[in-house]
């Protein structure tokens, strides 16, 4: 039990749990930080963190996953950062953060444990920012309403190099049970929407790492500077043609200005090579985030799979963040039945998920058992590599 490795670790008993879940994202990849809208929900894989308030500054914190050391470390207005990688710059950030806005001052010690799969797109540390996150706001009597929380963790987390958008730390703090959630940006909103019954979503980790501090920064911060750059020459374009004239329009205001269709023609001509990729893949991704939820209102599986299937094609071509092991995933759950599968979180790596209904997904599961695990020499535990997401409640605090 974690309040065990507490009390042998600190000497005496934990006051308070936190819990913080990882996420899947159904379909709106890599369009939150253009401030488009995205349809993630959050699962049962969480973040459990046992912590006792200190009367300083000091946050002193042990995993019980050996794989992160245990670290210490004072609460300021500018906190150092480890070396790039580290595990613990994801609970410096959120410290620093509601430093600087908040002027907090009160530390913890605290013990966590985490069952989402590290590095596979499915928010591990995210999870980790959300419940430090929480914790110090909790304890320092600062707002812990979800979507405040959620704007303040999102800027928090660009203390580890990637420029992420909004969308992990909105659904891992504010996810309803059962729900999936539509969530729009400036200002954040979410729309929960409840997942029928008889949708089965799995995931499967390709067993690729994709580690957001590592390799992957650096492809993931390019790919959203070239959407801004993409931005940039489409908004100069159209205001000479009289068509949107404010120097700030953003992707949002251009989607609602103009449908899709009318904007890709235009992209087609006035961008080129990686831009128009990008911008393509941003606004097509745009249209299929609002078309998904009318699909899932409406329980319409194979429609809803349609979208996903589409989404991949676009994040393998014009996006180009897939892998050869991520197609692969996708094209064993197709052939086994799935209505549709495509990589979820960043990418270059890490797992897809797969919509089936009750009645088919055994054999999905067993398709990819057979056909792709089955194949490979691996060491992982399978019920960490494969599983059925459920649509769980958001990050939640109480007294123990
Ligand atoms: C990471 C980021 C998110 C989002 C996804 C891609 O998970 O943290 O903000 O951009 O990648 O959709």
């Amino acid at each position: 039990m974690l309040e065990d490795v507490f009390e042998e670790t600190y000497g005496s008993p934990p006051t308070l749990l936190v819990r913080a879940p990882g996420r899947v994202n159904l379909i709106g990849e890599h369009i939150d930080y253009n401030g488009l809208p995205v349809f993630p929900m959050a699962l049962q894989r969480e973040v459990r963190l046992v912590l006792r308030p200190r009367d300083d500054q000091t946050v002193r914190l042990r995993s019980n996953d050996d794989r992160f050391a245990p670290i210490d470390f004072e609460i300021e207005q500018e906190i150092e950062p480890w070396e790039k990688g580290s595990w613990g710059n994801y609970a410096k950030a959120p410290a620093q953060e509601l430093a600087q806005r908040f002027a907090i001052r009160r530390g913890f010690d605290g013990v966590l444990q985490s069952d989402i799969p590290v590095a596979a797109g499915l928010s591990s540390s995210s999870a980790i920012v959300n419940a430090v996150g929480l914790a110090l706001a909790h304890i320092n009597e600062v707002s812990t309403e979800p979507r405040t929380l959620a704007g303040v963790m999102a800027d928090a987390e660009q203390y580890v190099g990637t420029q992420g958008g909004g969308m992990d730390q909105a659904i891992s703090l504010g996810a309803r049970d059962r729900c999936a959630a539509k969530i729009t940006f400036h200002p954040l909103r979410l729309r929960h929407v409840l997942v029928p019954d008889d949708w089965c979503f799995i995931v499967a980790d390709s067993g690729e790492v994709a580690e957001k501090s590592g390799a992957l920064r650096d492809a993931y911060n390019q790919r959203r500077n070239e959407c801004d750059e993409a931005l940039r020459i489409m908004t100069r374009h159209l205001a000479t043609q009289n068509i949107t004239t404010q120097p700030d329009t953003t992707y949002p205001d251009l989607c609602s200005a103009i449908d899709a269709g009318t904007l890709i023609k235009i992209a087609e001509q006035v961008l080129q090579g990686s831009l128009l990729r990008r911008f393509r893949h941003a606004v097509t991704e745009a249209a299929r985030v609002e078309e998904a939820v009318g699909r899932m209102l409406a329980a319409d599986l194979q429609g809803f799979g349609a979208l996903m299937a589409d989404s991949h094609e676009s994040l393998r071509i014009d996006y180009h963040v897939s892998t050869p092991a991520l197609d692969e995933l996708v094209a064993v759950a197709t052939k086994g039945g799935a209505a549709g599968a495509r990589l979820t979180g960043a990418g270059f790596g890490g797992c897809v998920v797969a919509l089936a209904n009750r009645s088919t997904v055994g054999e999905v599961l067993e398709t990819l058992v057979t056909e792709y695990f089955g194949q490979r020499d691996r060491t992982g535990r399978r019920e960490e590599q494969l599983f059925e997401a459920t649509p769980c409640r958001g990050a939640s605090i109480r007294e123990i």
